[in-house]
């Protein structure tokens, strides 16, 4: 991706948010009774772009790694674990309304404290209180507080409540992880940037436990590993920094944090957190359950609370922001092309097969090359309109590559691949077609 164009375009937020929609990436949720403003839908191409993203993190994070293992915890969890992690009394953010036209507002957020950023009027913001963002439900029949229940704000927790349960289970020692990806939910008082910040979205994390005077060792690993992902999927290391939070920044748990951000059109906003929580989760859990939360090394003949390094990333945020880098437009033949420059792993299709014509002729060659395709790659079949509008939808989609099936492919048995950022074509024999993709996509 080029440093110089998308992001300084000034529109390129409104460009992708237009582009996410018109090709099915996301929807607006309950659009047809108005739009929930909080929360999106993810369409069929958005589906799985951010499947993709999800893949391309478990990848490295579990599949490549001898030292991670996976868990999918339950959404829902009673108030014991929220009163252990510190996020009852502490996951809060500063509310204040304004008087004049009642809007609500993150006091941390406001430019000038004084001024509504709603109505304009000044002196008529008042005192901040602290609001918790955890969304609460009931489970059963029974709506009393006995049955109160909280949707999880982080995955997180339930890797440290299943702590005993995997070091027992998956024959780990520390220094080891665990990593989940899946919905959270917080009441945020502010959503907006689209799916910047909403109240519903997916997070990535992992909870990597160390012997404690490794910690600020794989605290270091951890920050470039996760900075390199980014770059490693297409992200062009200028729109990205590693940002360490001053000390009135930290979360309540954590001894020091660094946020991998990215450039967005209104400036830099996290995509990840890494942080250094200490004993802090393992303790507290241990102490509100009655559990032992610990390790013992038999080398060492030594028992100990392991450390934990927590590199923390939005899935659907990330998204977003490869969206953002990947968005270009360039002048062809005096008309603007419009591509999405995604790194092949990420990108929703891998191929579009799209015969030239309608005609029934080229059908069945070009469904085989489909069918045979589609079992390796996430393929899409095309065969309305013109040729030339077929490729600049896929451009739109961020497809790498098209193959298309033309009348001389009936005599020669090859095909056209025209490949998505230089728009160059190469003729290839039906026969030779997979093992050129397992070579350009593998
Ligand atoms: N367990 C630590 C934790 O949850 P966080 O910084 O609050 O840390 C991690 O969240 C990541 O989750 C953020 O960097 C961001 O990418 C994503 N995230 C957090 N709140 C979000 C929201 N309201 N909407 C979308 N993504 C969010």
């Amino acid at each position: 991706m080029s440093d110089d164009s998308p992001q300084n375009d000034s529109d390129l937020f409104d460009k992708v948010v237009n582009l996410s929609k018109r090709r099915g990436f996301v929807f607006q949720s309950a659009e047809i009774y108005g739009g929930f403003r909080s929360a999106y839908d993810y369409g069929p191409i958005g589906v799985l772009l951010l499947r993709n993203v999800k893949d391309a993190w478990w990848r490295t994070m579990v599949q490549h790694r001898h030292d991670v293992v996976g868990l999918d915890a339950s959404i829902l969890s009673p108030p014991p674990v929220w009163e252990a992690s510190g996020h009852l009394q502490n996951f809060t953010d500063p509310l204040v309304d304004c008087r004049s036209c009642g809007s609500r507002h993150r006091e941390d957020h406001l430019d000038d404290p004084d001024t509504c950023p709603t109505c304009g009027e000044e002196g008529t913001l008042t005192e901040a209180r602290q609001f918790n963002l955890m969304f609460q439900t009931h489970a059963g029949p029974v709506a009393d507080s006995a049955a109160e229940v909280y949707l999880r704000p982080e995955t997180a927790q339930g890797m440290f409540v299943n702590f005993a349960n995997v070091l027992n289970t998956s024959r780990k020692k520390p220094p080891f992880g665990i990593a989940q990806i899946g919905k959270s939910f917080r009441n945020e008082i502010t959503p907006g940037g689209f799916v910047f910040r909403t109240r519903e979205f997916e997070q990535m994390e992992l909870e990597f436990f160390v012997p404690p005077e490794e910690s600020e060792e794989w605290y270091r690993y951890w920050c470039q590993e996760r900075l390199n992902w980014y770059v490693g999927l297409g992200i062009s290391e200028s729109m990205l920094r590693l940002r360490p939070h001053d000390a009135d920044e930290l979360s309540h748990y954590s001894s020091g944090t660094s946020d991998v951000e990215f450039l967005f059109p209104w400036g830099w906003g996290e995509l990840e957190g890494i942080a250094n929580r200490g004993d802090y989760d393992l303790t507290q859990h241990a102490q509100h359950s009655g559990e032992r939360l610990d390790y013992f090394d038999q080398e060492r003949n030594e028992r100990y609370v392991p450390h934990v390094i927590e590199p923390a990333a939005g899935a659907t945020r990330s998204m977003m922001a490869f969206l953002m880098a990947a968005y270009d437009e360039e002048e062809v033949n005096e008309d603007t092309r419009v591509v999405l420059r995604l790194h092949p792993d990420l990108a929703p299709y891998k191929i579009a097969v799209l015969p030239l014509s309608k005609k029934e002729t080229l059908t069945p060659l070009a469904q085989s090359i489909f069918d045979e395709l589609k079992t390796r790659w996430m393929t899409d079949y095309d065969q309305t309109q013109a040729i030339g509008r077929r490729y600049r939808r896929q451009d739109e989609l961020g497809t790498p590559y098209c193959v298309t099936v033309d009348f001389d492919s009936l005599d020669d048995d090859a095909v056209t691949i025209r490949e998505r950022d230089s728009m160059e074509q190469v003729r290839i024999p039906v026969s030779g077609l997979i093992d050129w993709f397992r070579e350009h996509l593998d």
